[in-house]
């Protein structure tokens, strides 16, 4: 076990920027540190060291940590391993009980064990549920396939669960996904009544699980939310079974949906997995790209379809390489994947992906079809919107082969593309990729989104957004801004007060746990911001605060405003609260009258709110 005060104490230590150094050739501009990113191919540096934060944080792909991430995610090692290594790189000896786990292992072996024992659980009620096997046979599903990808039920009770952990209230059933605690402060089993399909990490460990409801209900499929172990945007259903078909075929299928994983696999194409109720991911691709040098996207052949197709593009163009291929394959309207490989067999599945659509050809047809390429006006749109997309091609090879067809289709000499390329890269906005944003839209139509044609690029870009990175981020509640400020200056987190924040965001959560942490008396983390994020690692905040930190180091708050930005948050909380208050007696007093105690709070109130109001720019009090 790794005592916290030790990793404190060596990031307090160690520069990132020298740690990073000793495996990339940095380079300095401005107060950051650049490098080509070595998690995405890419031609610019866009991978930046901030010794300030001592965080890093890539505005290609996304990723981003501390010095020991970095380790982690360069070198593949575990916490503790990463943590050895730069322990060693300073001539720090690394505390040792004997039990080699550090608590991070404890908790995490915890979670994977009880999840283990809920997979076998549902397992072993799937047989005696007459009502699910039913409806498995009736998708045509064999015994053997349902037993290779263990399926499973969740019978339709609020605490099944119960019966196999007899301490039902553990915290650890929680964290990992298995119950929900409601707002009365009851717990609940999460699946219910439900077909469970287990999702195996990389090692085939189980880690989370998907549930259909049996026929009709809503919603279709229910996933484990993202806990330590389970982080959508990287798992990929499936791909513990199908890494040996997809080194043997040489190919890998991308499916949407775990029907179609487990129909395929019926019907012999067992190099199928599916993303998790989100779009594909940078992660994704490279985790696939890792294992071949072909992988077939394979969407439905509605308009959702197409959309989704279009995103998994957009989120793959920095990942490309020279010596690889990705290709697109629609399927007919009426079909999905499961669906298709039942009406037309295997083989017709097989030539439909051998024949997929390249994505550079997908690029240029998907372009073309939205414009008018007999008019002058049309072609320049043309080549106005491809190229942003262009220029995010991380393969230089397949980047001129693209810049190539957008000339022939354009009607411009090559020359003349990239000198409009060049022209348009310096005024356009570079768009992020990052693995935290992408997941965020699911692939599934959802009524909010346009249903004609894929999301295009912005056109135009105003130029007020040319320096601001998050010009098109919606602006952060008051919360958000708060954990933001307090990221930029962690010693003002002692100055909210607790009781005011609300617990109803990640965000605000993650704030509370470092109010928490410095009333305790716990010292703010020497390291920066990189130390910061490492002291919750492993708690339910380390994905917002690692994710904010990210956003910080692309825009930060002027410090010329800081001091402001954060008297009026306080300032909003405050009167947020006083707000409720008031409403609260208000109703209180409609209902059942307030009694004299109720009603001195209430003047009491509505003179803070007056002065809150003269005080400060609080406009909607
Ligand atoms: P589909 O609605 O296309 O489902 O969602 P499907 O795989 O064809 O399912 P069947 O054939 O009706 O059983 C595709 C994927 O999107 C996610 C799931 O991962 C699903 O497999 N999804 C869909 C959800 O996460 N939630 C939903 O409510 C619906
Ligand atoms: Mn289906």
């Amino acid at each position: 076990m790794i005592p916290q005060s030790f990793v404190q104490e060596l990031l307090s230590r160690i520069d990132i920027v020298d740690v990073i150094e000793r495996y990339l050739p940095l380079k300095k501009s401005g107060a950051n540190y650049f490098a080509c990113c070595p998690f995405h191919g890419e031609k610019s540096a866009s991978f930046s060291v901030s010794p300030s934060k001592q965080f890093y944080h890539c505005f290609g792909c996304g990723v981003h940590g501390s010095a020991i991430g970095f380790l982690m995610e360069y070198s593949g090692l575990g916490f503790v391993d990463a943590v050895k290594e730069l322990a060693s790189q300073v001539g720090l000896q690394v505390p040792d009980d004997g039990r080699n786990a550090s608590t991070h292992d404890d908790a995490s072996e915890r979670l994977y064990e009880a999840v283990a024992l809920a997979a076998r659980f549902y397992r072993d009620q799937l047989k005696p549920a007459r009502n699910a096997v039913d409806y498995l046979k009736r998708r045509g599903l064999s015994g053997e396939v349902a037993a290779r990808f263990g399926l499973g039920y969740a019978p339709d009770e609020w605490q099944a669960l119960q019966k196999i952990f007899p301490d039902y209230d553990a915290k650890t059933l929680a964290d990992a996904g298995l119950v929900i605690d409601n707002d009365q402060g009851r717990r609940y089993d999460r699946f219910r009544g439900r077909i469970i399909f287990p999702i195996h990490d990389r090692r085939g460990r189980i880690i989370a699980f998907g549930g259909r409801v049996l026929d009709k209900g809503e919603p279709k499929y229910l996933n484990s939310p993202e806990t330590p172990l389970f982080e959508k945007g990287r798992e990929l259903y499936g791909f513990f079974l199908a890494q040996k078909a997809i080194r043997d075929t040489g190919f890998a299928v991308v499916v949407e949906g775990y029907m179609d994983v487990v129909a395929l696999a019926q019907y012999g194409i067992e190099n199928a997995v599916a993303t998790l109720g989100t779009a594909t991911t940078p992660q994704h691709i490279h985790t696939l790209l890792r294992q071949t040098d072909r992988v077939v996207f394979c969407f439905d052949g509605d308009a959702a379809g197409r959309r989704a197709a279009w995103r998994a593009l957009e989120n793959a163009l920095e990942s490309l390489r020279d010596d690889a291929t990705l290709a697109f394959l629609f399927l007919p309207a009426e079909h999905d994947p499961d669906s298709f490989v039942r009406a037309h067999g295997a083989d017709s599945f097989r030539a439909a992906a051998t024949a997929a659509t390249p994505l550079a050809s997908f690029l240029i047809q998907e372009l073309a079809g939205r414009h008018p390429l007999d008019t002058a006006e049309g072609r320049a749109a043309f080549v106005h919107e491809s190229a942003p997309l262009v220029n995010r091609i991380g393969a230089p090879l397949l980047r001129l082969q693209v810049v190539k067809s957008v000339a022939e289709t354009s009607g411009l000499t090559q020359a003349e593309v990239e000198l409009a390329l060049g022209e348009l890269a310096a005024r356009t906005p570079r768009r992020r990729a990052t693995p935290d944003a992408a997941p965020q839209a699911s692939t599934t139509a959802s009524p909010d989104e346009p249903s004609a044609a894929p999301p295009r690029p912005r056109r135009n870009p105003q130029p007020a957004q040319r320096s601001r990175p998050h010009g098109r981020r919606k602006p952060p509640s008051t919360t958000g801004t708060l954990l933001r400020l307090v990221l930029q200056h962690p010693t003002w987190a002692a100055r909210l007060p607790v009781s005011l924040v609300p617990d109803s965001s990640p965000e605000g959560l993650a704030l509370i746990a470092i109010i928490d942490m410095l009333s305790l008396g716990e010292p703010i983390p020497a390291g920066g911001l990189g130390a910061l994020i490492e002291r919750f690692r492993d708690t339910p905040h380390a994905e917002t605060l690692s994710r904010v930190a990210a956003e910080l180091v692309e825009s930060e708050f002027d410090e010329a405003v800081v001091e402001t930005l954060f008297e009026d948050a306080l300032r909003k909380l405050h009167a947020d609260s006083v707000g409720n208050e008031i409403a609260a007696l208000l109703q209180r007093d409609r209902e059942s009258g307030l009694d004299a105690a109720g009603r001195h709070r209430l003047g009491e109130l509505l003179i803070e709110k007056r002065n809150l109001a003269s005080s400060g720019k609080v406009s909607d009090l």
